[in-house]
């Protein structure tokens, strides 16, 4: 049976990635293309539906992003969000201008509950109380959402009726029922529309009439079995990190193949506390799977290559040569293989270019030439088409453990980017025991599964200190926490003054070598998330 399936059309805004997700969430399966995608090859997709985007641009300029008026003629339900509902008003003959008030923020919303869009969304209003609108006379619920506009749509295409305003806004809504199009001029998507992912279910399930069959559990077994059948009796190599995406990758293979699957796990001596002995219980021969398991204890090399380096630019490149070549040699040993597995996931491709319209910004995160030096004829990428969070949900579905699952991001070149200066055993040392230290301390109160990004790097600054009666001249370690929704900026995250103490008094008490601890406020940018 066909997949039911929902297309994105993306239009720049920053928000695309989570459009999908929150479709997804409704258990209807989505995919991102960009708005240069034909649209014969759409009509292809067989759709059930078609949500545009938000974007930078004012779609009355001439060279603005823009779409074939014959997307809105398939008979196919579209909704449009933002710059894409301004678009979808501006193609069919309606009017979009720059507004009077740019609108950004939290901002009260009238909607007519008798929309289908707006079915169960909203209290009920006093009308009199609320902000009226000459144009929209059935304002009667009131929910919050989230404005981000400066150009507005100050006079919908024929046919279309208003469905919902805001005090500055007089057309946050409309419908054309019988042609099957929606727009909004907020943005559902995010968290701050408090009722946005009930007006996305309903026009996915209700008015796309999706029947929301995407599910993790039939996720997995069908890609269990469709491996099963590509693979055949074939070899397949698996390069595990230990990360969320190549363990959950593996296990699906081992899942499918069994020990026709080898993973090679290059242990590079950067990697936090008792990482590898981690990754070797689950993956090993004592773990639950059966599979070819080979630790590539790599730590000396390593270490001796970077012996005196001190450019952060140079400890990457020499580590991401470092795994090429510690690879190609296990691959050697393990000969010709059929398949490669890749841990890629959705968002890599969106952002590599492929699917949506985000600019290439991951490329220099990931170690390239990883499948120049295997001898393979085919790449196996298990989820591609899955979310982080839809990753970590497949991994729980096939029993891997919270801790692995969980587990927060971690950059390739490990601790090798933690640690400012020469990399040396004694610096890896310290930066380990302070980081399981905060991560400790930071679950204790509670806090780990609310932000971000949080570990311990080390400065290469040493400074006079005194304990008990001796005088130290010890290293400083820097902790660091970020909220961020994308990695590509960042905030500081809040944490208690108490957790905080708690923290710097037991590393200094713990970890020999520190007599220092600092916490790094600085948001991304100026600063990078990492510490190198
Ligand atoms: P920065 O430091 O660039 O980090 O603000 C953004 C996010 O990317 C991660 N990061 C990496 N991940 N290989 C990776 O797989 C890398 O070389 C790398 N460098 C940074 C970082 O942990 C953060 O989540």
């Amino acid at each position: 049976m066909e997949q039911e399936k929902v297309i994105v059309i993306d239009f720049g805004g920053q928000y695309n990635q989570l459009v999908a997700r929150r479709v997804r969430e409704c258990n209807v399966y989505c995919e991102i293309y960009s708005y240069r995608t034909d649209i014969e090859q759409i009509k292809g997709m067989n759709p059930r539906g078609i949500i545009l985007t938000g974007g930078p641009n004012s779609c009355y300029e001439a060279d603005s992003p823009t779409y074939t008026k014959e997307l809105f003629e398939l008979g196919i339900p579209v909704l449009g969000l933002c710059y894409g509902a301004q678009l979808m008003m501006h193609v069919l003959g309606g009017k979009v201008e720059k507004a009077p008030v740019r609108e950004y923020g939290k901002t009260e919303v009238y909607v007519d509950s008798r929309s289908e869009l707006f079915a169960s969304v909203g209290n009920k209003t006093d009308r009199t109380a609320g902000v009226t609108c000459e144009d929209h006379k059935t304002d009667d619920h009131a929910t919050i959402c989230w404005m981000s506009h400066t150009d507005y749509i100050s006079k919908p295409a024929p046919g279309f009726e208003i469905i919902a305003h805001t005090a500055d806004c007089p057309v946050a809504s409309v419908q054309n029922t019988e042609r099957n199009l929606y727009a909004i001029q907020f943005h559902p998507e995010v968290l701050h529309t408090q009722e946005g992912t009930r007006m996305l279910y309903n026009f996915v399930r209700k008015i796309c009439g999706c029947a929301g069959t995407w599910r993790m559990d039939s996720f997995v077994e069908n890609s269990i079995r469709e491996i099963r059948q590509k693979v055949g009796d074939g070899k397949v190599l698996c390069a595990l990190s230990g990360g969320v995406d190549s363990s959950v990758a593996a296990v699906m293979l081992a899942k499918a193949i069994g020990n026709q699957l080898t993973c090679v796990f290059v242990d590079h001596g950067l990697l936090r506390k008792n990482e590898g002995d981690e990754v070797a219980e689950v993956f090993g021969p004592n773990g639950p799977y059966d599979l070819n398991f080979v630790r590539v204890n790599a730590q000396e090399r390593y270490y001796s290559k970077l012996a005196g380096v001190t450019d952060p630019e140079k400890k990457r490149k020499i580590i991401g040569e470092e795994f090429i070549r510690v690879f190609e040699e296990e691959a050697k040993k393990i000969g010709a293989v059929d398949f490669l597995v890749q841990g890629t996931i959705y968002p890599d491709v969106v952002e590599s270019g492929l699917g949506g319209e985000s600019a290439v910004i991951k490329s220099h995160h990931n170690v390239g030439g990883l499948p120049d030096c295997v001898d393979f004829k085919e790449i196996i990428e298990p989820l591609r088409n899955l979310f982080k969070d839809e990753v970590r949900k497949a991994g729980l579905e096939m029993g891997l453990p919270e801790k692995l699952v969980f587990r927060q991001p971690f950059p390739g070149p490990g601790l090798g980017i933690r640690i400012i200066g020469e990399v040396t055993p004694e610096k890896v040392r310290i930066v380990q025991d302070a980081d399981a230290i905060y991560r400790e301390e930071i679950a204790n109160a509670g806090l780990d599964k609310g932000i971000g990004q949080y570990f311990a790097a080390l400065t290469n600054m040493r400074s006079v200190g005194v304990m008990g009666d001796e005088r130290t001249y010890d290293y400083a370690v820097a902790l660091r926490a970020v909220n961020t929704i994308d990695f590509m900026t960042a905030e500081s995250a809040e944490i208690p003054w108490d957790v905080l103490q708690k923290v710097m008094s037991r590393i200094i008490n713990e970890v020999r070598g520190v007599n220092r601890v600092f916490y790094d406020l600085t948001s991304k940018p100026p600063g990078t998330i990492e510490f190198e």
